[in-house]
């Protein structure tokens, strides 16, 4: 009777005849799915982890809005996929994205998926992970700089804001955004309303009606931390007429703390935007020395609102 043991071809030769052959098994390289936080649009604001991983991507699968300076982070061999852009110009269905994103890793490659701001804030990346983990890929989330965080400005503050709120203002076509009025409405505190500039008119009217004073300061920030960001500083009275002069994306920053604003931007610089007709928005009367008082003493900052726009002025636009 025969020994068990190897023979020459490498074979395994158990007890009797019985001969278990091991093939060499071929490397199959398994794929990975990074989700990745991009933060709010200024390179800088990725972190290390980001960019590492941009760095060796096989593929980058990002959105249409991904600045440009980005990308161009990327390994110069990854291949970029753009589902934020097709012949409709339409973004591709969240199914097709968790397909696509399931397919790339299945053929082994480092995908690097790449989110605004922070994957799980209003970015959709919960679903992806489930998705991704549910078919059997390994997928792992990379926290990112969300786009409040860059609003410059103090989102909390001593004697001003002690909580502070991220709600989302997307609301179905006509529809109002589903959020809990009493409670937002309260005093000390900041609401900071992401996709909310279309829906502005509505979440003023709203805020105000469960108590939230008409002369709470707002500020509106468009691109936050681009060279193409634009602020309007406001009141939830004027917040209607005022957000409707900008395009998106924006953050709506409404309570106290929008007012210090001013104090924070550097020496010598104007405060927000500047109106673009003569009477067509109305401001915060608030200058440099009263915000930078009101760093040192809030209790001590009077807001004054100027008169209302004429009737009929204010243009609406479709944002975001
Ligand atoms: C689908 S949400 C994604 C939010 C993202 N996950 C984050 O953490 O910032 C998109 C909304 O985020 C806000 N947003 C994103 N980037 C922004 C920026 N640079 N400046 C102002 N708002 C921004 C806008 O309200 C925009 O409509």
């Amino acid at each position: 009777m025969m020994a068990s043991g190897h023979d020459r071809a490498g074979a395994y030769r158990m007890g009797g005849n019985k001969r278990l052959v091991v093939l060499k098994a071929k490397t199959v390289r398994e794929g990975v799915v990074w989700l990745v936080g991009a933060g709010p649009g200024d390179p800088d604001l990725l972190t290390v982890k980001a960019l590492r991983l941009l760095g060796r991507a096989d593929v980058v699968v990002h959105d249409r809005l991904t600045p440009q300076a980005i990308l161009d982070l990327a390994s110069p061999a990854a291949r970029m996929i753009d589902v934020g852009k097709r012949k409709s110009h339409h973004t591709l269905p969240q199914d097709d994205i968790n397909l696509l994103l399931t397919a790339l890793a299945r053929e082994g490659l480092t995908v690097v998926r790449l989110k605004g701001g922070d994957p799980y804030l209003f970015g959709r990346g919960g679903e992806e992970l489930a998705v991704l983990r549910a078919a059997g890929v390994e997928a792992h989330v990379v926290p990112g700089v969300t786009a409040a965080l860059a609003a410059g400005v103090p989102l909390t503050h001593r004697g001003l804001a002690q909580a502070v709120t991220f709600v989302t203002g997307h609301a179905a076509s006509g529809a109002e955004p589903d959020l809990d009025w009493a409670s937002l409405a309260k005093a000390n505190q900041t609401v900071v309303v992401y996709m909310g500039l279309s829906t502005a008119p509505k979440i003023a009217a709203r805020l105000m009606a469960a108590g939230r004073a008409g002369s709470t300061p707002v500020v509106v920030v468009e691109n936050a931390s681009l060279d193409t960001e634009r602020r309007v500083l406001t009141t939830l009275s004027a917040l209607g007429v005022d957000a409707a002069e900008l395009d998106g994306p924006a953050l709506l920053v409404i309570g106290e703390v929008a007012a210090l604003e001013n104090s924070l931007l550097p020496l010598g610089e104007k405060v927000s935007a500047q109106p673009t007709d003569e009477g067509s928005h109305r401001r915060l009367g608030l200058d440099r020395d009263d915000a930078l008082t009101g760093l040192r003493d809030p209790s001590s900052v009077s807001l004054r609102e100027p008169p209302s726009p004429p009737r009929g002025e204010g243009k609406r636009r479709a944002a975001q």
